[in-house]
């Protein structure tokens, strides 16, 4: 099972965004490793704890950025973080109480496919936005 490589396609060019990209991608890549090594639940467990948490920390700081660049999609975009969130959880809580119901190659599939077109297409539109205001630039330095 490949991982997910960081192509420079995805580079959004905001330093601290790449950076949450390339940890979210790190998570998602250390499941294929859980998967591929039959890992003990409890670490397949940490391991969308820790998803879970870094989405919710770098979901935080885009929706921050895009606000303070008055971007017209934000309302679409936090949908978008939120429905994926409520996903999230709701494979977690299976994960940890109805562990037969999933199928982690899927859970994997999903948030790498999720991920790599969230970040080409809906996190992209809003990188435009910042870099055609007459600030962007002085916006990205502070991210
Ligand atoms: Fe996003």
């Amino acid at each position: 099972m490949p991982h997910i490589v960081f192509t420079a396609q995805m580079s959004t060019g905001i330093e601290s965004i790449d950076a949450d990209h390339r940890g979210l991608v790190d998570v998602i890549n250390e499941l294929t490793d859980n998967i591929e090594s039959h890992a003990h639940a409890v670490r397949v467990e940490n391991t969308l704890a820790a998803l879970i948490s870094y989405a919710h920390d770098h979901f935080h700081r885009e929706e921050k950025l895009m606000l303070q660049c008055r971007y017209g999609g934000l309302r679409q975009h936090m949908d978008d973080h939120h429905q994926f969130s409520l996903q999230v959880y709701e494979l977690q809580r299976r994960y940890v109480l109805e562990p037969q119901t999933v199928e982690l190659v899927e859970v994997r599939d999903f948030l790498g496919a999720w991920l790599t077109h969230h970040i080409l297409e809906t996190d992209m539109a809003y990188v435009q936005a910042v870099l055609k205001r007459p600030s962007g630039k002085a916006e990205r330095l502070r991210q």
